[in-house]
Parts: structure tokens; sequence; C-alpha cells
């Protein structure tokens, strides 16, 4: 795994690829959960859906099977959910962690957390109230794991998502519901809304670590990393975090690593 160093304000790790990121954070993840285990303490994991996490769960998954890594003191807070959406839809989150984790170990089941897409529009601000006391109730969550969206969004926080967001329900963006059409058989039937952590919420995890993976991130990879921060890019605040990481693979990291060797290359034109 090679660095780029902290070059503003946050680590970028370019690994070879996919299933060395995956290997990598899934490692990280078995850390904290075994040294939670030997001090009697729950792990408290932030959890992502989408491709991008998917070679975390499989080593998981293997971990599991192959070494033992128990789960009997994880706690989990999935970052969102489509709405409305019925739980037992093949697009639900819910049936995403279902099929790529929680079927596959022994996560206790009343400490999976993934927010509700199938409520009532009345319901869904309790809802997401709830949802932050369940957090603080667990103590906060240790790790966080994130993917990153070409439009810039962590979680489903789309351009103009404040840096003080709570969880809520939230419009999702043009480019997002595009990034989804496939997936749902046409762009008419992704959902318009979705509840998400808030940007405050995810901030307030101990560490954070962000995969992108292809060449299709490469340019957002670029704008969160030297962008200017703010609500345009919400992945820009992660650079404000004291302990967030993120994992590339050499196609997302091509324009980032383009924008560095033109400033050093102006740098050097200067001296
Ligand atoms: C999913 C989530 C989103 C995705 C992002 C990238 O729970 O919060 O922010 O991480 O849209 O999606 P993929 O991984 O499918 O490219």
């Amino acid at each position: 795994m090679s660095g780029v160093r902290r070059l503003e304000g946050i680590p970028v790790l370019v690994g070879s690829d996919a299933a060395a990121i995956a290997r990598e954070v899934a490692t990280r993840i078995a850390e904290l959960v075994r040294a939670r285990a030997a001090k009697c303490r729950r792990a408290v994991l932030g959890l992502a859906t989408g491709s991008t996490p998917l070679g975390v769960y499989r080593e998981l998954r293997r971990l599991h099977t192959d070494c033992g890594l128990d789960f009997g003191n994880v706690e989990t807070f999935n970052l969102d959910e489509y709405h409305p959406v019925d739980p037992a839809s093949e697009h639900s989150y819910h049936r995403y962690m279902r099929e790529k984790l929680f079927d596959h170990v022994d996560v206790p089941e009343d400490r999976i957390h993934i927010p509700r897409g199938d409520l009532a529009a009345a319901q869904v601000a309790a809802h997401c109230h709830a949802y932050e006391e369940a957090i603080r109730e667990a103590g906060g969550i240790d790790l966080q794991i994130l993917g990153i969206g070409r439009d810039g969004h962590i979680g489903f926080n789309e351009p103009g998502s404040a840096r003080d967001s709570r969880t809520r329900l939230v419009h999702l963006d043009a480019v997002t519901r595009a990034d989804a059409a496939d997936e749902f058989g046409g762009l008419e039937k992704v959902p318009r809304q979705a509840i998400t952590m808030g940007v405050a919420t995810i901030m307030e995890a101990r560490e954070i670590v962000l995969i992108a993976l292809g060449a299709h991130k490469a340019e957002v990879v670029r704008r969160a990393v030297v962008g200017p921060v703010g609500s345009a890019v919400a992945a820009t605040f992660l650079r404000e975090h004291s302990a967030a990481v993120m994992y590339v693979d050499p196609p997302a990291a091509t324009e980032l690593l383009r924008e560095i060797r033109t400033r050093r290359d102006s740098a050097g034109d200067r001296s």
C-alpha cells in the first residue's frame, strides 16, 4: 500500500487493487473487534452498502468462517436506506446487508441497526431522531466505513448537505439516481428519497475509512482531497476529521496523482 501523504488534511493510501484494500480494511475491523472483546466491550461499526464495500464484507465473512472472528460483541449502524422501500425488496439495503454480511456472521440481531425505508412520511422524523439516540446509547461509532458517490456524497449526503446535518430524509441527487438506474431496472423506478445519517453523525465516528474504487471515481476523489472544503462535496468535510483515511485503487487515484504532479511541476518552475 503506497501512501500519498496527508495532502490536504487526509491520508490517501493507494492500494494495488480492490482485493488488497478490502483485506487491509477488514483486518483493521477485525483488530478493533478483537481488541474490544478483550476488554469485554462492544465494537460499534458504521456500515455502507453499494459495490465498494463488497470485498470488505467478503473478507469479514472469510475471517469469521476460517479464522473464528467472533461478531458477538459487535453493534452496527448502517448509513442509509432508500425511502420508500420494503425491507424485503431486492433493492433494499436491509436485504443487501443480510445477503452480504449478516446472514453469514454472528452479529446479535438486536444490535443491527439500519434506517427504515418502510415508514410513513409522518413517522420518519421521529425514527431519525431515535436512530441518532441509538448511536449515542451505543457509545458512538468506533469505525465508519464509507464509499463515495460521483457527486461527492458520503451516505446520501448529497451536494448542499450541511456540516451539521443529522440523520434525516433527503432528496436524492440526479447523479445518484442515474447511477442506481441499472440496478433498479430504469431511472423511473429509483426512489426519489432516502434516509441517511448526516455529515455531523458521520464526523462523530472515532475513525473513518473511505474507500473509492474505479476510474469513474477518479474525478470525485480529486475534488474530495484537493477541492474546496464545503457542502458542494460532502466528502471534503472528512479532511477536518483527525482519524479519517482514504483508500483508493490505482484507477481511482489517477486524477489526484495528476493534480499532485501538476502542483509539483509548477512549484518547481517557481523555485
Ligand atoms: C451506501 C452509501 C453511498 C455509497 C456510494 C458509492 O450505503 O452510503 O454513499 O457508498 O454511493 O456507491 P458504490 O459503492 O456503489 O459506488
